[in-house]
C-alpha cells in the first residue's frame, strides 16, 4: 500500500491531520485574539501573539496546500473513480482550494477595499473546513467498517 495511497497510512493521515489542526487553530486563535486585543493599544502583548499567530497560519497553510497536491493523484482522483466518498471529498476539497484562493487574495487584494469582505469570507471557509474534516474522518471510518464485513468484498 502506497503512503499516501488511496488509503493512507497511519503516517500521511496524521501529518495531515496535524497540519489542519494547526492551521485551523491559528486561525480561530487570530479571531479569539481581535476580540480580547486593544486595536488602538499596540503595546498590548496580545497584538505581538495574534501576529504571530497569523505568521504560524501563512506558513502551516502553505504546508497544507502542498499536502492537498500530494494527496490528489492517488488518494483524491482513486477514491473519486471508486466511488469512495465522493460527495464529502469534492466538497472537502472545493472548500481548501477556495482557502486558497482567498488567502492569496489576502496577500494581494484585488482591491482595498475588498480586503475585509475577502476576510470574512476566508473565515467562514475556515469554519467550514474546520467541520467537514471531521465529517470525512467520519465517513472514511464507516466505509471501513462496511468494506471489512466478510459478505462486503468493496
Ligand atoms: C475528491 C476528494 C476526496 C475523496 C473522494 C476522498 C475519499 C476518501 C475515502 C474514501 C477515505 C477512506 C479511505 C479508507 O478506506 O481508509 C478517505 C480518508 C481520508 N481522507 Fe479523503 N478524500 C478526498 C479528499 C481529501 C482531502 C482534500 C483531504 C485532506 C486534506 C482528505 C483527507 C483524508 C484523511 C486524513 C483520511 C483518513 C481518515 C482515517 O484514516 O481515519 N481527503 N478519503
Ligand atoms: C488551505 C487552507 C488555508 C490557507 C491556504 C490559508 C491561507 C491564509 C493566508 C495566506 C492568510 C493571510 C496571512 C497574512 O495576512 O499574513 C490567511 C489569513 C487568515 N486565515 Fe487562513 N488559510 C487557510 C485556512 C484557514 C482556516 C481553516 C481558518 C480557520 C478559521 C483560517 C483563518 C484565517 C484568518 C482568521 C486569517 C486572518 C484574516 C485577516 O488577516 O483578515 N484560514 N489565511
Amino acid at each position: 500500500m502506497n503512503t499516501w495511497g488511496v488509503r493512507l497510512s497511519p503516517f500521511a493521515r496524521n501529518t495531515v491531520l496535524i497540519c489542519s489542526l494547526i492551521v485551523i487553530a491559528s486561525g480561530f486563535a487570530w479571531m479569539v485574539l481581535g476580540w480580547l486585543v486593544d486595536v488602538q493599544d499596540y503595546t498590548d502583548p496580545l497584538h505581538t501573539l495574534r501576529h504571530r499567530m497569523l505568521v504560524l497560519h501563512g506558513i502551516t497553510a502553505y504546508v497544507l496546500v502542498w499536502m492537498a497536491g500530494r494527496l490528489s493523484s492517488l488518494h483524491q482522483q482513486g477514491n473519486w473513480r471508486a466511488h469512495r466518498n465522493r460527495g464529502n471529498g469534492l466538497l472537502l476539497t472545493a472548500v481548501l482550494a477556495l482557502l486558497a484562493v482567498s488567502g492569496l487574495c489576502l496577500y494581494y487584494p484585488p482591491h482595498e477595499d475588498w480586503r475585509e469582505t475577502i476576510s470574512q469570507l476566508h473565515q467562514g471557509l475556515g469554519i467550514a473546513l474546520a467541520l467537514m474534516l471531521p465529517l470525512h474522518l467520519l465517513a472514511a471510518r464507516a466505509l471501513r467498517r462496511i468494506s471489512s464485513r466478510p459478505d462486503n468484498a468493496r
